[in-house]
């Protein structure tokens, strides 16, 4: 089936018209849906959830949570009370103030999205760190942050050095019935104490509200920085791209670790008054479509890893379920092929939007909205409010049909106030002209659509994750046999890419399948799972540049059989 463009739908969507909303649409406009236009009182965690619980909302369900063992709903008017309570319960510790870090380290439950509000709503700013990281993972990041408060769970402290953190004052943990002392502190029963009586931090729209660490191409995991104002640009796109609306359930399958689980799994919807699906437990076909159906799910967003993984689970098994209710569906993280689009369309009847955004910017900038027509493999075009080009590496604008720096014009709401503790990181971000430089390389046609052709670096993206070649690397030097590693990015149908380590052993190892997997482990426990290489090659020695730089390009071009270009800065 030849499918070059997939005609608009009718319906009464937030966003009737897209070039008229572009053309002279004002971010002051969007500023209005705030108390605080109003008030001068800003708080993000106030905004999402108190507010809707002083209105007709109050006993309308903002979190719906399952997993294996529960199965939970919390009205709004429930979510402000427990996240009051969690506020005064980091409060009693003594030890957050305003702009101090909490940070949160366990899987979906209920009480990571109490202890986040709760953190907000004190002035803290909130990191955020995925189940699956391991020590070596979990110390760079509480370290660079400096975090003051973590909550966590007792199966996951273990991968804590609480010893070498010397700023870590003060451990929840979810969970777990333990003698308390001055550092390890139970979560739930001092929720269960705590006055629900909160005098909420009213902050400035440029203070703290959420670190993400990101990886890029080179040097450790770096924190984003998102302040309170981020909610402007979240709300709208909420209303134009997911276009939540109030009969809404909507379930976004990203965890909180992630920039796609708090900007779109937390934030965005609730400020919007919409009903958010939160489900935890691991990927299985069955359980995805019956969270669907048991839901009732309308609006759905997931990655393309997810659907594709799905569409490999074959066709027979949607028929077992119900999934009428479905009326928009989104992808985002990874290039959404036009084949998964065409599958969408057969088996949800439903297209499949594309968005573009990127942990640094916040909340979408590129999109298909439902009331414009879609090019399959296209992301779209630029959110009214936001200016997209592509550029050369100097900041000239190139024409269409030209492929270059997919850049952004600054000044959208939801941008990063800093990278933590690097100020020059967030400096090297910027182009003349006021251009923020992606990373990734494009290139607009003549309509105005923007094409996603790759990363300008070596950053992998797998199964939507970000993986920073350099982090994996330098966990491989440790291990007691590798002289030299080398990491890529290997193109895959379902992950989109799988990570490739080339390694050179030191004298007196062997080169044995047992090896790579001790390797592979060792990635695996140090970091992460999804960070270990699922591919180890041997080599005698990796290409380097003079000055000892591992030649990246070099590798990708032995695994893809490219010519390898330019050699002139290699070693001899
Ligand atoms: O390369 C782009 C890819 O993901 C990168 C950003 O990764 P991260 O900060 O982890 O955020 C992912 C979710 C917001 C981008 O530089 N990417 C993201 N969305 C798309 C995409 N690549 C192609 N198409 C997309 N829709």
């Amino acid at each position: 089936m030849e499918m070059r463009t997939l005609p608009s739908v009718n319906g009464n969507y937030n966003l009737q018209s897209y070039e008229d909303t572009y053309n002279g649409f004002d971010w002051k406009e969007a500023e209005k849906a705030f108390s605080w236009s109003e008030t001068g009182k800003v708080n993000m965690a106030y905004e999402a959830i108190d507010r809707h619980a002083n209105t007709f909302r109050k006993n309308k369900i903002a979190l719906y949570f399952r997993n294996e063992t529960r199965n939970e709903k919390y009205t709004f008017k429930e979510l402000k009370e427990l996240s009051d309570k969690a506020g005064n319960v980091f409060k009693a510790t003594g030890n957050v103030e305003k702009g101090d870090r909490v940070f949160i380290f366990m899987p979906r439950s209920p009480e990571l999205y109490i202890a986040a509000l709760g953190a907000v709503k004190v002035g803290a700013i909130v990191g955020p760190l995925f189940e699956a990281f391991m020590e070596g993972a979990v110390k760079d990041r509480l370290e660079d942050s400096e975090a003051k408060v973590l909550v966590t769970t007792p199966e996951l402290v273990g991968r804590v050095p609480v010893d070498q953190l010397p700023a870590l004052k003060t451990i929840f943990l979810v969970g777990a019935n333990i003698e308390e002392d001055e550092k390890y502190k139970d979560f739930q029963k001092h929720l269960k104490t705590a006055s629900k009586d909160l005098e909420i931090e009213w902050v400035d729209r440029t203070d703290g509200l959420i670190l993400h660490y990101t990886s890029g191409s080179t040097g450790k995991p770096k924190g984003v920085l998102h302040v309170h104002n981020a909610m402007i640009q979240q709300y709208q796109t909420s209303k134009w791209v997911l276009d939540l609306q109030e009969e809404d359930v909507y379930w976004c399958t990203a965890d909180p670790g992630w920039v796609t689980g708090t900007s779109y799994g937390m934030f965005g919807p609730w400020l919007t008054g919409t009903s958010n699906v939160v489900v935890g437990g691991r990927f299985k076909p069955e359980d995805w479509y019956k969270t669907i159906e048991d839901f009732g799910v309308t609006v759905w967003y997931s990655a393309p890893t997810a659907f594709r993984m799905l569409m490999g689970a074959g066709d027979e098994i949607i028929k077992k379920f119900n999934l009428t209710t479905l009326r928009h569906v989104l992808s985002v993280g990874e290039p959404l092929n036009p084949e998964v689009i065409r599958w969408g369309m057969k088996v949800f009847n439903k297209r499949i939007h594309d968005t573009w955004w990127m942990t640094e910017t916040g909340a979408h900038l590129i999109c298909n909205y439902p009331c414009m027509e879609i090019k399959p493999g296209s992301m779209g075009k630029p959110i009214p409010g936001v200016e997209a080009a592509i550029v050369d590496d100097q900041g000239n604008v190139l024409p269409p049909n030209r492929m270059g720096n997919l850049a952004i014009k600054k000044g959208w709401p939801s941008m990063m106030y800093t990278i933590w503790n690097n100020q020059a990181k967030y400096d090297s971000y910027f182009l003349p002209g006021g251009w923020y430089v992606s990373g990734d390389s494009a290139y607009m046609d003549e309509d105005g659509y923007f094409w996603f052709q790759g990363r300008v670096d070596d950053v992998i993206m797998t199964s939507g994750e970000r993986v920073g070649p350099f982090e994996v690397e330098s966990k491989l030097l440790e291990h007691p046999a590798i002289a030299e590693a080398g990491v890529i990015g290997k193109p895959d149908p379902v992950r989109g890419e799988i990570i490739k380590a080339f390694v050179a052993l030191l004298d007196g190892f062997e080169e044995t399948d047992e090896l790579k997997e001790d390797i592979r482990q060792f990635v695996k426990k140090g970091l992460a799972a999804h960070a270990a290489p699922r591919e180890i090659e041997f080599r005698d020695k990796l290409p380097k540049t003079r000055s000892g730089k591992i030649m990246r390009r070099v590798l990708k071009a032995w695994e893809l059989d490219l010519p390898v270009g330019d050699l002139s800065t290699m070693e001899d």
